[in-house]
């Protein structure tokens, strides 16, 4: 018998309509469009905007995976009661406990699956989806639920510009279901390096400082990068892991249809494109549109360029992100769309 593989069946996504375009970030803070394009290729992101059920609340992560999964379900056909497991990779949860997948878990009514949350900042959707992987692999689960979703709006000082003008707010979801045609998750190499905590984090709030006056007076709850570092681990990592993908694998970036990257940084995305030797025209981009989502980037890239991708087409995932975390995954695409 051929072996199970994890197919991903179908996509769902969800971008909040506010746009916070650089003209509008260029009046909150010393910056301008012809900067942020040429450094970084993002024209607007979108924004979370609105509160939630509670008074006190506004509309966390689960309200764009809800979005994300709901139509994820009715594209694909599924009943939420046929969902065996619920991943999702975020930094930016609606509490620190219980998960935003459990809040998801509820309000999708997938009443017969378990569901908990998955952190690896921007990597979070590769390790998700590698580890949703393996319950279909092995057997046990037919149907599971991965999303990246990030509401990175919630951590961003918006008077640092060295952050704001990055990151927006998105969430993507994907169906795996077993397959046995060929198709599907081939192979992934994921990373990690805690030696680089000090350069991407988020410092307070956590148990080693827990909130305070203090902390909220400091901007600690704030997401902190020390930019031109992360910078260049990212291009360095995230094309030598593509590289070595498809070395693993013994294929070429001729066999390679698309390469789906994370949205970080434009420049970065067209590093790791050039070292895997794939033209512009095979690299999926949305950056210009959405900034960088974090988990989110690459199943809205999914979801934007759905109709393009065919069955049986060679696709490179590759992302880096805080942590430092990063890695490739090799798929084999499952459907026309
Ligand atoms: O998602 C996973 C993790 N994150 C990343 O992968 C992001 C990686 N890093 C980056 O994408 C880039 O480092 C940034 C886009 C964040 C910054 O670009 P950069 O080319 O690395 O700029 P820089 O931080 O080295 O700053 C260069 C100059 C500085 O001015 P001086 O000191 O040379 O006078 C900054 O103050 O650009 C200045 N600058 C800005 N100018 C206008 C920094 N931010 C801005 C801004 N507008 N928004």
């Amino acid at each position: 018998m051929n072996k199970i593989n994890a197919a991903i069946t179908g996509v769902g996504g969800y971008v909040p309509e506010y746009r916070l375009t650089n003209e509008e970030l260029s009046k909150m803070v010393e910056t301008n469009d012809e900067w942020i394009v040429s450094r970084t290729g993002i024209s607007e992101r979108r924004i979370l905007k609105g509160l939630g059920d509670h008074p006190d609340e506004q509309l966390g992560t689960s309200h764009m995976c809800k979005f994300a999964v709901e139509e994820l379900l009715k594209k694909t056909n599924t009943n939420p009661l046929d969902i065996d497991l619920i991943l999702v990779a975020t930094v930016t949860p609606d509490y620190i406990f219980p998960s935003t997948a459990n809040i998801l878990q509820d309000m999708i009514g997938a009443k017969n699956a378990w569901s908990y949350d998955l952190q690896a900042a921007c990597s979070g959707f590769l390790y998700a989806l590698a580890t949703g992987a393996q319950f279909i692999e092995s057997g046990k689960y037919k149907k599971v639920v991965v999303v990246g979703a990030d509401k990175m709006s919630s951590i961003i000082d918006y008077t640092d510009r060295k952050t704001c003008i990055i990151f927006g707010d998105g969430a993507g979801a994907v169906l795996l279901e077993p397959t046995t045609d060929g198709t599907g998750v081939q192979d992934f190499i994921l990373k990690s390096d805690g030696s680089g905590v000090q350069y991407l984090n988020c410092k307070a709030g956590g148990s080693r400082k827990p909130a305070s006056i203090e902390t909220v007076q400091n901007k600690e709850h704030y997401a902190f990068q020390e930019g031109a570092t992360v910078f260049k681990y990212a291009v360095s990592n995230m094309a030598n892991v593509s590289a070595e993908i498809l070395l693993k694998n013994n294929i070429t970036g001729n066999d390679v249809q698309w390469l789906v990257p994370h949205q970080a940084n434009k420049r970065i995305i067209d590093a790791t494109a050039e070292r895997i030797g794939l033209s512009p025209d095979k690299v999926m981009m949305n950056i210009e549109r959405y900034g960088n989502t974090t988990a989110g980037t690459i199943p809205l890239c999914f979801w934007d360029f759905e109709k393009k991708f065919k069955k049986g087409d060679n696709i490179i995932l590759a992302a880096f992100g805080g942590g430092f975390t990063w890695g490739s995954l090799y798929l084999k695409w499952s459907y026309n769309a």
